[in-house]
């Protein structure tokens, strides 16, 4: 049982966070069929690419501030009801304008929603936008450049997702250099889709604080000495991994390994209903397959609230809630 160990989330995506029950109403809503993207309370996916497909169908079921607001309020109450008292949505204005929805109206929906489940749970967020790898560098350096023009007081960092089999951080040094340069934190997905070389990679081209999943370092120990030595944070998320078959299953994913070689490493759910998890399953997995007693889960959360994109004010007052 981990519902009495608050919990701090770095790595959700915002339309991965969509439960099976809120697409079917925005399907209602919208007159869409969903029959080949959900069956009974099931995204249908077999691998990566097609549940990237998955993950772009049920962002087109969001079209309006309104429905951005309900997202973000419905997502972030069930975590505080599983006790995470912090979380950092990843957003992706590429998949809002998709819609037909401006990024500025999609980031004032989703901000509404963070308030509203603020006042209703007292859990804070952030906000860390995103651009699409597979959807090319190009458009990358026009999300870089509409973060760093600081669209939104919750807009704290700038990251990249998307097909990691792709190209290379070196094609997108130019859009992480401006969000660097405006303030933003910086953080990729790398080491999920592909090996210890795309995690090399990205440190070398990002220059991220933290990385997304990153958890494939495992193959390189020196890579993995590095990690621990320069204090890079990985954001894994062990459900999504599994769910993925990054990892055959709880037992052989190492989590553990990197925690005990030194590594900064926190507990994500990164698109929970699509991996059948959520962050409170996370915290339970943790508990269960890579036997971490509750002062580790603790202190988990505490590496991630360390890790945060946040203001040291709102810092520390998280960190005084452990
Ligand atoms: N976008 C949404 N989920 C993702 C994942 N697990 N990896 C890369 N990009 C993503
Ligand atoms: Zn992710």
């Amino acid at each position: 049982m981990t519902a009495h160990i608050p919990k701090a989330e770095l790595h959700c995506h915002i339309e991965g966070a969509v439960s099976t029950a809120l697409a079917q109403a925005q399907a209602e809503k919208y007159d869409v069929d969903i029959s080949r993207l959900i069956d009974g309370d099931r995204f249908l996916w077999h691998d990566f690419t097609s549940f990237l497909a998955a993950y772009d169908q049920t962002a087109g079921l969001f079209r309006s501030e309104e429905d951005y607001a309900l997202l973000a309020q419905t997502y972030l109450e069930s975590i505080a009801e599983e006790g995470a008292i912090y979380s950092e949505i990843f957003v992706s204005p590429d998949h809002a304008r998709n819609a037909g929805l401006s990024p500025d109206a999609y980031l004032n929906g989703l901000g509404e929603g963070m308030r509203r489940a603020r006042e209703t749970c007292g859990i804070e967020g952030r906000i860390i936008i995103t651009c699409v790898r597979h959807f090319g560098s190009d458009q990358a350096v026009d999300v870089a450049r509409y973060a760093a023009s600081r669209p939104h007081a919750l807009v704290t960092g700038f990251g990249m997702g998307g097909e990691e089999r792709m190209g290379s951080h070196a094609d997108f040094t130019t859009a992480f250099d401006i969000a660097r340069d405006a303030g933003l934190g910086i953080t990729t997905h790398a080491g999920e889709l592909a090996g210890a070389e795309s995690v090399r990679d990205a440190l070398e081209h990002a220059r991220p604080a933290r990385i997304g999943h990153g958890v494939r370092a495992i193959e390189d120990p020196a890579l993995v000495a590095q990690l621990a030595d320069t204090g890079i944070v990985l954001e894994a998320c062990p459900g999504s991994n599994v769910s993925l078959s990054i990892f055959d299953n709880f037992a052989s994913h190492p989590f553990r390994a990197l925690r005990d070689a030194g590594v900064k490493i926190t507990l994500n759910s990164d698109d929970p209903p699509f991996f059948d998890t959520t962050l409170g399953k996370e915290y339970a997995v943790a508990q269960s397959a890579f036997g971490m007693s509750d002062a580790e889960l603790v202190h988990t959360t505490r590496t991630a609230l360390e890790a945060a994109f946040v203001d040291d004010e709102t810092r520390q007052a998280l960190i005084a809630k452990l």
